[in-house]
């Protein structure tokens, strides 16, 4: 009679058994597991430059130029988070790749158009500054949809991109203290 010599180890070592596939599809998640865990701990050590100071400067735009209190609000509600030398940052910004994220942001954004230093502009550049301002905020594409799609309101308002409209068009038209 021949005896069935296929005992259950040697099912595991060719993975065949069903047993053998759990098996190592947990040691798969586990692996995967300790990978993100680890890979999310090490970026938390990633450095970022925070961008914050504590008084306005002279040469904020809310200095050189008329900014009426409702447009300086809009302007520190929505915009001052990533064009000025001074972010409120929420809780998340010290968690990585949130901090990443924000720093980049804050950069580029304020390669663009610093109002902090708006007065530091030549009239030409204040003057393109502002024709920009108005194209984007009609455009809605600043402020920039994934900053207000987590900060609801910074969305500017119908009536808030008329108003930011309006006086930026007066700004354009108006002599605007500059350190040529
Ligand atoms: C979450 C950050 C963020 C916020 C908030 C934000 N911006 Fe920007 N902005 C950027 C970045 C980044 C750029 C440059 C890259 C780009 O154009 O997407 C930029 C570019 C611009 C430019 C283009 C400058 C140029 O020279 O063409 C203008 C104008 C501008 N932003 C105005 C605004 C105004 C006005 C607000 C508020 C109503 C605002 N932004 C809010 C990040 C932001």
């Amino acid at each position: 009679m021949a005896i069935d010599w296929d005992p259950p180890i040697c099912l595991i070592l060719h993975g065949h058994s069903f047993m053998y596939r759990i098996f190592r599809l947990k040691r798969l998640i586990v692996v995967f597991f300790v990978l993100i865990t680890s890979s999310f701990v090490g970026i938390q050590f990633i450095p970022t430059t925070r961008n914050e100071s504590s008084e306005v400067s002279k040469t904020d735009i809310s200095q050189v130029a008329e900014v009426p209190s409702d447009i300086r609000s809009i302007l520190n509600n929505s915009c001052y988070d990533c064009h000025s030398n001074n972010t409120r940052y929420p809780w998340y910004s010290r968690i990585q790749p949130a901090a990443y994220f924000m720093e980049r942001h804050i950069v580029d954004g304020k390669k663009e158009l610093n109002f902090s230093e708006f007065g530091t502009y030549s009239r030409r550049r204040q003057k393109s500054k502002l024709r920009s301002i108005i194209s984007q905020v009609n455009t809605e594409e600043m402020p920039l949809p994934s900053y207000t799609w987590i900060h609801w309101s910074a969305k500017l308002s119908e009536r808030e991109k008329k108003l930011v409209e309006e006086w930026a068009t007066r700004l354009r038209n108006e002599p605007v203290d500059s350190r040529e």
